[in-house]
């Protein structure tokens, strides 16, 4: 079958219906970073406060989501592309779904976070630079990769013997070598502001 041989069917309850029921905006957090930078902490941190705040939130990871739905992918050029276009769409779900979605993984090239960004509807995709210098992430190596990349043990890593495109203008950036979790998430939360308000 090929993809002319499906139709779009419309839903009976529309995203904004959603988000009035929920009464908050419906969008992405996309965080990019290099492997250690703390997208995750950051990711789960903002996540407990928008469940303890009454909103609908979700958190997509890069090492879960791996275990599951992206099993099959490397992290060859080819299949981080894939990766990011898969989870794109799965956060695509969630905001039809009505609620926000906040997503940790590398994304290092910069044409796939901007296709990521086309995907959602205007205004609903944040792009969100986890900052810290290659040489913290290295320092604090929570899992030991870097070392083993450093070795050859682990090809094309991030940062090492592959690229990261830093963001050029990313919607928020936050310093995770020099700030603290909680001053994160609260400069989010300003950040935030209009998006957080009940619709
Ligand atoms: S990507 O580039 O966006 O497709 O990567 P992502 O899905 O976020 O997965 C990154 C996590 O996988 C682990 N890992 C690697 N990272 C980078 N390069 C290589 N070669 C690699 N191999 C394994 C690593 O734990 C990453 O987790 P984080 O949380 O970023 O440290």
């Amino acid at each position: 079958m090929s993809n002319a041989d499906i139709v779009w069917h419309d839903a009976a309850v529309s995203q904004t219906e959603r988000e009035r029921k929920n009464n908050h905006s419906a969008f992405v957090l996309w965080f990019t970073g290099l492997s250690g930078s703390g997208k995750s902490t950051l990711a789960n941190a903002i996540d407990r406060y928008f469940h303890d705040h009454g909103y609908r939130s979700y958190v997509l990871d890069g090492d879960n989501v791996r275990h599951g739905l992206n099993n099959d992918l490397g992290f060859s050029e080819e299949d981080r592309v894939e990766n990011i276009r898969r989870i794109s769409e799965v956060a695509r779900l969630f905001v039809d779904a009505g609620h926000i979605v906040s997503t940790a993984f590398i994304s290092p090239y910069a044409d796939d976070r901007a296709r990521a960004r086309e995907r959602l509807p205007d205004g609903r995709f944040i792009e969100v630079f986890v900052d810290c210098p290659l040489e913290t992430c290295e320092a604090r190596d929570p899992k030991g990769l870097y070392k083993k990349a450093r070795s050859g043990e682990i090809p094309s890593f991030t940062g090492i013997s592959a690229p990261y495109e830093a963001p050029v203008d990313p919607d928020i950036t936050l310093q995770t070598g020099t700030r603290s979790t909680e001053e994160n998430v609260h400069e989010l939360v300003e950040q935030l502001e209009d998006l957080l308000r009940p619709s």
